[in-house]
């Protein structure tokens, strides 16, 4: 039985939300997202030369984008470095974001994106690709639509949205962890995974809160931008 949450939110509840753009003077586009106590800054260089070369193609422009953790985003000083749980994060965010920007625009290009979590408290892989997202928006990259991305799971016979570390955790509870991305005015999903048991029936209510969830986290993206927009017309 999981019967309340363990900091006291709705099942369908999201945690407190920031989203800013351009945060980063020296980079083409950049952008914080944080949510509850995970936060992620992302920043955007390209279009630009391929480098290696051979990952170039001659129809298309290509993502290459790399998460990494900071050493004090988390309790236990994270060891300097990427591991093979970074290569992965990192793998999903390039997937998702190649289905949002139009990389057809930019034959034999490249686009790298770098994120750095600067606190983690679950869901980092979701506010990474958030913030890389709203990233590629601020590089005014054309894009089919922005990429808004939760986490959704069960915890015992529960239905929840964006879980914590601490309710990840909890392994008596049998805690399931669905991170999930969608492009909002799509509705298509671009990133979809599973962390545990779950059946049919629950996916779809776990997709279900989730796209509730991710139409909150557009309308923070958007008005992130505007806001961007409206003091760049201001100066
Ligand atoms: O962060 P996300 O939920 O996308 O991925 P995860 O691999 O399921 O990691 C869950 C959480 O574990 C992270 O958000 C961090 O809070 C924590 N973690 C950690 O404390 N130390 C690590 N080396 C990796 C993750």
């Amino acid at each position: 039985m999981y019967s309340e949450r363990l900091d006291k939110r709705a099942f369908d509840e999201l945690r407190h939300m920031e989203a800013e753009v351009g945060v980063v003077p020296n980079a083409d586009g950049s952008a914080r997202f944080k949510i509850g106590n995970t936060e992620a800054i992302a920043a955007v260089y390209g279009p630009q030369e391929v480098k290696p070369k051979h990952f170039e193609r001659a129809d298309r422009g290509i993502i290459i984008c790399k998460y990494d953790m900071i050493p004090f985003s988390v309790s236990d000083r994270i060891k300097p470095g990427i591991d093979r749980r970074d290569m992965e994060i990192s793998g999903v965010i390039t997937n998702a974001l190649s289905r949002a920007v139009m990389l057809e625009e930019f034959p034999k290009s490249m686009i790298a994106i770098n994120v750095y979590i600067t606190q983690a408290d679950a869901g980092t892989r979701c506010a990474s690709l958030t913030a890389a997202s709203m990233a590629c928006a601020d590089a005014g990259l054309p894009m089919r639509d922005l990429v808004a991305s939760v986490a959704g799971g069960k915890i015992g016979d529960s239905i929840v949205l964006d879980l914590t570390k601490d309710e990840e955790d909890l392994h008596e509870e049998g805690a399931t962890d669905v991170p999930m991305g969608f492009l909002p005015s799509k509705n298509e999903v671009v990133l979809l995974q599973l962390d545990g048991k779950i059946s049919q029936e629950d996916l779809k209510k776990i997709l279900a809160i989730g796209k509730v969830g991710a139409d909150k986290i557009y309308q923070m993206e958007k008005e992130a931008l505007k806001r961007r927009f409206l003091d760049e017309n201001k100066s």
